[in-house]
C-alpha cells in the first residue's frame, strides 16, 4: 500500500511511500481510509517545522483527520489523534489526554506514532469513533470540529463561575477552526461574531449563511463595537491574540485555540493586566481533544445544516496528489485528500 510521508525536521522531503500492509493487532480495526483533511499542523510537518516519527522511523506517516470505513463492518468512523501517555499521568489515566501533564502523549501524524494518510490503517477500536452514515463525507470534519468541542466545553465550565451567561462571542480568523467555532457559538444561542482579513470570496458568505456577523476590519475597532464576552481565538497571529484580550466585555472568557510563528510584538502587559483584573476576564488556551469531545462533535455536526457545512469543504485532491492539499489557495476553507477506495 502506499503513504504519504515526509522526514520530519526535513522540508521537501514529502512522498508517496510504499509500505507493507498494516496487520491489525488484537483490538485494532483495518480501515480503509475515504477522506482524509488537512491542516496547517500538516504544513508545518511537511515544511520541517514540526512532527516527530515513529520510533527507529526515519519517516512519519502524515494524516490526523481521517474520514474511513471499516473493512469488515462496512461502519464510518473517525479516528482519534492522541494517545495517553505511558506513565500514565493522572489526566490520560482518565480518557483526558488532551490535559495531557507530562508531555509524553503521542499523537497519530504528528507525533511519533503513523497517521492515517494510508490506503489502508489500524486503527484502536477505543480510538475509533462511529460517524453516521448521514453525516457521509461530511465526517471528515470530525477532528477538526472536535478542537472546537473541546474549547467550547471549556468555555462553557469557565462561565459557570458567573451569575449571568454570556451573550456574545467574538470568532477571530474563518479558516475551518473558526468557522466550526462559530457555528458552535450559534448552536448555543449566542450571538456570533466572525473577523477576518477577507474582504471578499466564500468566507464572508458562508459566515453570513450561519447567521452570524462578518468583519474584515481592524480586531480594536470590531472588539469596541460588539463588546464580546466570549472570544474564541483562532488565528494564533500575534496582533490578534493581543487584540482579541482587549476591549471584551466584563468577565469575558478568552480561548486561545490557534498556533502561529512566534512574533515580538510590543504590547503594554501593565494595561492588559489592570483590564483582566478589573473586569474578572479569563484568558486560557485550548489544545486537541479527548473522545467525549469527538462525541460532542458529532452531535454538533449532525445537528448543523448539511449545505452549510459542504461549503466548508472547498478542495478535494485524489490521494495520488496529496502534496497539492498543501498548498494554500487564497480562497479555501478545508481542503481533502480522497482515496479511491473499491
Ligand atoms: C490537531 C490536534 C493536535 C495539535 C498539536 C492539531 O492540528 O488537531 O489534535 O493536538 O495539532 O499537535
Amino acid at each position: 500500500m502506499r503513504a504519504m510521508t515526509v522526514i520530519p525536521g526535513e522540508a521537501g522531503s514529502a512522498e508517496l511511500t510504499e509500505l507493507p500492509d498494516p496487520e491489525p493487532k488484537e483490538g485494532e480495526l483495518l480501515v480503509e481510509p475515504l477522506y482524509l483533511g488537512v491542516c496547517g499542523t500538516d504544513r508545518e510537518i511537511l515544511d520541517g517545522l514540526h512532527g516527530e516519527p515513529p520510533p527507529g522511523h526515519e519517516r512519519l506517516v502524515l494524516g490526523h483527520e481521517l474520514l474511513g470505513r471499516v473493512r469488515d463492518t462496512g461502519r464510518l468512523v473517525a479516528g482519534i489523534v492522541r494517545r495517553p501517555d505511558p506513565v500514565p499521568c493522572a489526566c490520560c489515566a482518565n480518557g483526558e489526554w488532551d490535559m495531557c501533564r507530562n508531555g509524553e502523549y503521542t499523537e497519530r501524524g504528528i507525533k511519533a506514532r503513523d497517521g492515517y494518510g494510508a490506503e489502508l490503517v489500524t486503527l484502536e477500536e477505543d480510538f475509533a469513533v462511529p460517524i453516521p452514515d448521514e453525516l457521509g463525507t461530511l465526517g471528515v470534519l470530525a477532528e477538526p470540529a472536535s478542537i472546537l468541542a473541546k474549547a467550547w466545553e471549556q468555555i462553557d465550565r469557565i462561565s459557570t463561575r458567573a451569575c449571568s451567561a454570556h451573550e456574545r462571542v467574538l470568532v477571530t480568523g474563518a479558516g475551518p477552526i473558526g468557522l466550526l467555532a462559530a457555528l458552535m457559538g450559534v448552536q448555543r444561542g449566542l450571538e456570533t461574531h466572525v473577523l477576518d482579513r477577507a474582504t471578499e470570496g466564500i468566507k464572508p458568505e458562508v459566515v453570513k449563511a450561519l447567521g452570524a456577523h462578518y468583519h474584515s476590519g481592524d480586531i480594536t475597532e470590531v472588539s469596541k463595537g460588539c463588546s464580546p464576552d466570549v472570544v474564541v481565538e483562532c488565528t494564533g497571529v500575534a496582533e490578534l491574540v493581543a487584540g482579541a484580550m482587549r476591549h471584551t466585555a466584563p468577565g469575558a472568557v478568552v480561548c486561545l485555540t490557534g498556533v502561529a510563528a512566534s512574533r515580538n510584538l510590543s504590547v503594554d502587559i501593565g494595561a492588559l493586566n489592570n483590564e483582566l483584573v478589573l473586569e474578572n476576564d479569563v484568558v486560557f488556551g485550548s489544545v486537541n481533544a479527548n473522545r467525549r469531545h469527538f462525541e460532542q462533535a458529532v452531535t454538533s455536526l449532525r445537528e448543523a445544516d448539511r449545505d452549510w457545512l459542504r461549503m466548508l469543504i472547498t478542495r478535494t485532491v485524489p490521494f495520488e496528489r496529496w502534496q497539492d492539499a498543501l498548498e494554500k489557495g487564497d480562497d479555501d476553507i478545508k481542503v481533502v485528500v480522497e482515496f479511491s477506495q473499491p
